[in-house]
């Protein structure tokens, strides 16, 4: 007989296929990113990430209380460090009075129960745009995770509730989780970027936060010597693990759209949760292609951001977090 089973009909109207649709996004699945400069009055549109800012103090303040009027409750602070701030060894980075300690007391004092997470790695702050310190051309592993430890207790600190650590350096996770200890900061978590891949989808972030590495003999080109290679996928169940044993509570796969078999693999292989980051040069792309008409935008932003959700994130880090807030009301 012709098949008893036409799948069709329950795709026929609206109201079935919301009855057995399987994924399902809410505010409380996001992370939201947020560019902290220096200044006054300061919103200023990063030109390769159009309707995404950064802002100054004053004006963050007024950025969470919105977030948080729409259900958003989680922030992932970056900052950008001027110049003159920038050196090899990233030592504005422990600066009490920071940009960023003060971003995130900002943030505490105007959204107390606006969960902190900080961004920590040396790029910012390095004066070659690395997340490492320099020696001869390489860069030092174990010492760059002895400063992001000190970088992560000064986070803590400041108010931060959670480090999110993202220079895949071997070992920061213990480092840091053994550092926060000592300090008594024991409520203090740790997201790692642990299946975090050299890319360059991270393009546009660098121009936000103009930490591109520089074109300098004897300082590396790129990141690939610490960041994963993208052709990998055991490496990623690998970093996970060990992320995971050195005492990482949410663990994070980046970027995201070309890397959702990674995320669906951590997924099934851990029980603690992970977090996908949709980054700067997804959104970039999405957003240009929009610009020009050649796709909708709401559609991709919402397409795009179910696939997270389907394939495994339990948060999803990402630019239009405001926009697919307002679009789901
Ligand atoms: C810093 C950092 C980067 C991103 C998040 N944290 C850039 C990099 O590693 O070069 C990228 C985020 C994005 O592209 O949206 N280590």
């Amino acid at each position: 007989m012709f098949p008893l089973r036409r799948n069709r009909r329950l795709r026929a109207n609206e109201a079935i296929r919301a009855l057995v649709r399987e994924t399902i996004i809410t505010p409380n699945d996001f992370l939201v990113p947020l560019f902290v400069v220096e200044g006054k009055g300061v919103k200023e549109e990063i030109a390769s990430m159009p309707n995404y800012f950064r802002f100054s103090l004053d004006l963050l303040e007024q950025e969470v209380k919105s977030l948080w009027s729409l259900g958003l409750k989680s922030v992932l602070l970056f900052v950008k460090v001027p110049d003159n701030l920038k050196d090899n060894a990233g030592k504005e980075a422990l600066n009490p009075n920071g940009l960023m300690q003060r971003a995130i007391k900002t943030v505490k004092n105007a959204c107390p129960d606006m969960l902190v997470m900080t961004d920590v790695a040396l790029d910012p702050y390095s004066a070659y745009g690395h997340d490492g310190i320099i020696e001869n051309g390489k860069i030092l592993n174990d010492e760059t995770a002895e400063f992001l430890a000190e970088m992560s207790i000064s986070h803590a600190q400041a108010g931060a509730n959670f480090v999110a650590p993202s220079d895949m350096m071997d070992g920061r996770i213990l480092t840091i989780r053994e550092a926060l200890e000592d300090e008594g900061f024991t409520d203090t978590g740790i997201m790692s970027y642990s299946a975090k891949y050299a890319s360059a989808f991270y393009g546009p972030f660098r121009d936000a936060l103009d930490s591109a590495p520089v074109d300098l003999i004897n300082i590396p080109k790129d990141k690939k010597t610490y960041q994963m290679d993208f052709a990998n996928r055991h490496e990623a169940l690998r970093e996970t693990e060990m992320d995971i044993d050195e005492g990482a509570d949410i663990v994070m796969v980046k970027p995201g759209m070309a890397y959702l078999d990674i995320l669906r693999e951590i997924k099934n292989e851990f029980d603690v949760p992970v977090a996908v980051y949709q980054v700067s040069g997804e959104y970039a792309m999405i957003k240009a292609a929009a610009e020009k008409g050649w796709l909708n935008h709401d559609q991709i932003m919402m397409e795009s951001t179910i696939a997270f959700k389907r394939a495994g994130a339990d948060i999803i880090a990402s630019y239009f977090a405001k926009d697919i807030v307002k679009f789901l009301s």
